[in-house]
């Protein structure tokens, strides 16, 4: 079965279509377009202007991922088997470009919808292309907006062990990098940053809630921490590779070590990473090491399929396509916030 893919939930307009066969999942099409270079004078998303360039991009993003996907326009409507769309949770005003076209195509092509999560879809990147799982699994997302440890315990399945209570890894690290004068999107700068620095530690930043006994989250006392430091040092400017490099690794320490904590609590056999920090090659590394030493089986996105794309969503979709999770398409309804 042949699933279009849809995804606009925050900053970038996105197309795929996917081959579902059985267990499989196959890309035959990734199209997105980045507004990345548009917000980047803002250091962060503009939702008014996200919305104009969804409306804008989503038309040639949707016919480029057809063509990739050698499907002819006037044979979209017999090829494909369902559209899958996020409904949420992202920026309303983004959102709703994305629902409304997904709407607007299966009314005229009369075809099924899936309304899939946006969260659902960033693990459900770990399912592309990949082999059969093992369950129980552990997963840590980590995005812009999201940092929450789940429990699946069959395919799909999702529930949620631990979550932030305040800022999400994605956005500590787009802070964290606005602070130190450094790029948007924050966390490829830092990231970058770190990787030039290999001198002895002279900075120390805190590990949050590291031993909290429970699986959430705080990263916002992190950044405070990291303010005050430069405050104090006359020289940071000198040493930003320095502060990076500390501060990467406090928020990887602490994802890693409360993800492991997590999997020997719920007896997991394999440790899942997803979402746009697991773009960051450090922590892949570190991830992928626990889980060796654990004995235990890691999964961890292409990257390609880390940062928001729309193969994961149409990936997501084909697994509700397969239990026949339709919505008849007058009801879907972009949501703000959905919960998982
Ligand atoms: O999943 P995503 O594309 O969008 C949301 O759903 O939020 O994640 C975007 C987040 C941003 O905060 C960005 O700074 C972070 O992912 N990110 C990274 C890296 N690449 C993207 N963080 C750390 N290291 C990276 N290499
Ligand atoms: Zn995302």
């Amino acid at each position: 079965m042949l699933i279009l893919g849809i995804e606009t939930s925050c900053d970038e307009t996105a197309a795929a279509v996917v081959e579902g066969k059985g267990e499989r999942i196959e890309v035959l099409s990734n199209v997105v377009s980045s507004q990345i270079e548009i917000h980047k004078k803002y250091y962060g998303v503009v939702p008014e202007v996200a919305a104009r360039e969804h409306v804008l991009n989503i038309l040639p993003v949707i016919d480029e991922a057809l063509q990739k996907a050698g499907i002819a326009r006037e044979e979209a409507a017999k090829k494909i088997g369902a559209m899958a769309v996020t409904a949420g949770p992202g920026l309303i005003t983004s959102l709703i470009v994305g629902v409304e076209t997904a709407k607007t195509l299966a009314c005229v092509w009369k075809l099924p919808v899936v309304a899939v999560n946006h969260i659902e879809g960033h693990v459900c990147a770990n399912f592309i292309a990949a082999e059969k799982m093992k369950y129980p699994a552990v997963i840590l997302t980590v995005s812009g907006g999201h940092t929450l440890l789940a429990l699946m315990k069959k395919a799909g399945s999702l529930k949620i062990v631990g979550d932030t209570r305040d800022d999400a890894a994605g956005e500590a690290f787009d802070k964290a990098a606005k602070l130190l004068g450094l790029g948007y999107p924050g966390g490829p700068a830092v990231s970058k940053a770190a990787a030039g620095f290999n001198g002895e530690k002279t900075v120390s930043l805190p590990r949050p809630m590291i031993d909290s006994g429970d699986f959430d989250f705080s990263f916002s006392g992190l950044k405070t921490a990291l303010l005050y430091k430069i405050k104090k040092d006359e020289s940071w400017a000198d040493r930003v590779p320095e502060y990076c490099h500390e501060f990467q690794r406090a928020v990887i320490e602490t994802l890693v070590a409360k993800t492991l904590k997590a999997a020997k609590k719920y007896g997991a056999k394999t440790m899942m990473l997803a979402g746009g920090v697991a773009a960051n090659s450090a922590l892949r590394e570190e991830f992928a090491a626990a889980a060796d030493r654990q004995g235990l089986v890691y999964k961890i996105p292409d990257l390609k399929y880390t940062t928001d794309n729309a193969a994961m969503i149409a990936a997501a979709g084909y697994l509700k396509a397969k239990k026949k999770r339709f919505v008849p398409w007058a009801r879907l309804k972009a949501n703000p916030n959905l919960e998982l």
